[in-house]
């Protein structure tokens, strides 16, 4: 979604901020802009991608070193050069960007105009900038705080005052803000790729926290202006793992990566003669999950997809009733979380809007509440009770894949160590360990076919509609394989049980409609080959994604992908690969932009 930078120090700006912004193109947007302050305030945005605002600021001649940049993804109003950030005051004292959403930015505007001020666009945004103006006295820092008291909503801010050259404030609430501190200037931004190249060295905003920012200082208050002091971290991952790395994209690179990311996920974790798993980051709440009576997985997108996963393993294995919701649903819903309940939020990035509030409603319900994350330091992490990283490292792409079998590995993990402490023997245990553990190379091995499923996408791009189909703990892969056509390749593609087909969906079946069957070698085969015929019978084209050694499935099917054989509950690790790959494959040969799909966002953090 959005994207903010901010920068302050000795550097000429505008390649700080050019080149910040295109390292989080990823997040998805549709227009662009930077402010600089130079003596004056310089302003150039547009619609459209970062590399027209480049040649535009180049034209221009833009310089200084201070400055603030954004990427827009539109909420309120078209996204239009107007509507692009950054926005300011009406007098052009100060310039800001904004992630997130004034919600009561009507009312504000309503009353600013009554004393005189002007508005030019349509978002929410503009009014925060005129707000501030108006309360300001020579204090940039108390304006920005007695403004932002008013605000109701979601914000993070990057923000410059003509009168104060040298300075930016961020500010935050319930949008991410991380401070970057380096020799002699310092760096805001809502996610910290965006200045990765120059230092490591991190502080967080918390919400309803500013922070003060000049080349050599970085103050942090409250908007009630208390002071308050920050410890600084470090992070931790490569450059490398946000670069493409010689892949033509990085949704390729991430599919590639995950025979390493699944492994890291696990790494540390199994104790082998033991035949179970324990996370260092539950251990202080074991007692809570071994008496746990309920399991509730909260996500959103792919994460919520991994929930269900989560479901099937969680009472398959450690036989204790799991549910999974949207998180968007259950936070405005009155839920019954009975005591023994216990919560698990599914986040990759850790700052889905809607999955943080889900993760408040559980709370003020009275319910434990653990993160499944991969970003450290992200939100989610920060306000869960306890959780599991999953060491995926940053994932780039908009369509999320080595994500989603981390989360699956984490998940399967989680409910093994569940099981192991109620009902599954120690021999089963380390069966399954053992299982596990080979999931990499098996990856590598499905990885290693991908020419082949570089072909089939080519048999199939012009399709306007699919049907994936899948059954027990693969129906949910079935539902991400359609999720993940459509995200990147704007196919209509719909997930079902297999058995449900018959319920509706069959009424579609014809050539044009290819069907993608999910039948790998386990307890619900012989219907799945069932549903397939019904298929067949009908004229439809069948796509099966089928476990090696299954020769009679070619009988029945158009075109087939194998995947090495495994414990049934593991599968969803191996089937969703070859998915993965037929939608990259599709997209690419559809001339689609699979790294940055249209109208998508890495990360949601608006409802
Ligand atoms: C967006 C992304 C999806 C992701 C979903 C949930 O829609 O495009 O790929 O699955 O958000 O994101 P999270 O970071 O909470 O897993």
């Amino acid at each position: 979604m959005c994207g903010i930078i901010g920068y302050t120090g000795h550097r000429t700006v505008v390649p700080i901020l050019i080149g910040a912004l295109k390292r989080m193109e990823y997040r998805g947007y549709d227009s662009a802009g930077v402010a600089v302050l130079n003596g004056a305030l310089r302003i150039e945005k547009d619609a459209g991608k970062v590399q027209n605002l480049e040649q535009k600021i180049r034209d221009a001649q833009l310089s200084g070193q201070t400055g603030i940049g954004h990427t827009r993804w539109a909420t309120h109003g078209a996204p239009t050069q107007l509507n692009a950030h950054p926005h300011t005051d009406d007098e052009f004292q100060i310039a800001l960007v904004h992630n997130g959403i004034i919600e009561n930015y009507s009312a504000l505007r309503q009353e600013l105009t009554k004393s005189g001020h002007e508005f030019k666009t349509e978002t929410d945004t503009e009014v925060v900038a005129a707000l501030i103006q108006e309360f300001y006295q020579g204090d940039f820092a108390h304006a920005v705080q007695k403004a932002l008291k008013l605000v109701k909503g979601t914000y993070g801010l990057a923000i410059l005052s003509v009168n104060h050259p040298g300075m930016v404030i961020a500010a935050r609430m319930g949008s991410p803000m991380v401070i970057g501190h380096g020799d002699g200037e310092n760096f805001v931004a809502s996610d910290p790729t965006a200045f990765l190249h120059f230092t490591r060295d991190v502080t967080y905003l918390e919400d309803g926290e500013i922070a003060v920012v000049t080349s050599d200082k970085v103050e942090y208050r409250t908007l009630a202006d208390e002071h308050i002091d920050k410890k600084l971290e470090q992070l931790t991952f490569d450059i490398a793992a946000i670069e493409k790395g010689g892949f033509s994209h990085f949704m390729l690179k991430e599919i590639c990566e995950q025979p390493q990311t699944v492994a890291d996920s696990m790494r540390g974790r199994l104790l082998i003669d033991e035949g179970t798993v324990k996370f260092g980051g539950m251990a202080a709440v074991m007692e809570t999950l071994n008496q746990a009576k309920r399991v509730l997985f909260l996500g959103c997108g792919t994460s919520w997809h991994a929930g269900l996963v989560g479901e099937y393993l969680m009472e398959e294995l450690a036989g204790v009733p799991a549910e999974v919701e949207y998180a968007s649903e259950f936070r405005y819903r009155s839920p019954a979380l009975e005591p023994g309940t216990i919560v698990f939020a599914i986040s990759q990035s850790g700052e889905t809007a809607d999955t943080l509030a889900a993760i408040r409603e559980a709370k003020r319900h009275g319910a434990p509440v653990f993160g499944i994350c991969n970003v450290v330091g992200s939100s989610i992490a920060r306000e869960t009770n306890a959780g599991v990283f999953l060491h995926a490292g940053p994932e780039i792409g908009v369509a999320s894949t080595k994500a989603f079998t981390s989360q699956i590995t984490v998940l399967f993990m989680l409910a093994l160590q569940m099981g192991r402490a109620r009902r599954v023997g120690a021999s089963r245990g380390r069966e399954l360990v053992q299982e596990l553990r080979e999931i990499p190379n098996k990856i590598s091995r499905i990885l290693a076919t991908r020419e082949k499923i570089e072909t089939i996408a080519h048999h199939y791009k012009q399709c306007r509609n699919f049907l994936y189909l899948g059954r027990g703990v693969n129906f949910p892969v079935a539902l991400e394989g359609a999720l993940k056509l459509k995200e990147i390749s704007y196919i209509h593609a719909e997930g079902y049980p297999a058995a449900e087909m018959k319920h509706g969906p069959i009424a579609l079946i014809d050539r044009d409609m290819p069907v993608v069957f999910i039948a790998s070698k386990d307890g619900v085969y012989e219907k799945v080959l069932s549903n397939i015929e019904e298929v067949r019978a009908r004229g439809g084209r069948v796509l099966v994604i089928a476990t090696e050694g299954d020769q009679e499935i070619a009988n029945h099917a158009d075109e087939v992908v194998y995947i090495p054989s495994t414990d049934p509950l593991l599968t969803p690790l191996l089937t969703v690969i070859p998915l993965q790959l037929l939608s990259y494959y599709m997209a690419v040969q559809r001339g689609c932009d699979v790294d940055q799909p249209r109208n998508l966002a890495k990360s949601v953090t608006v409802e």
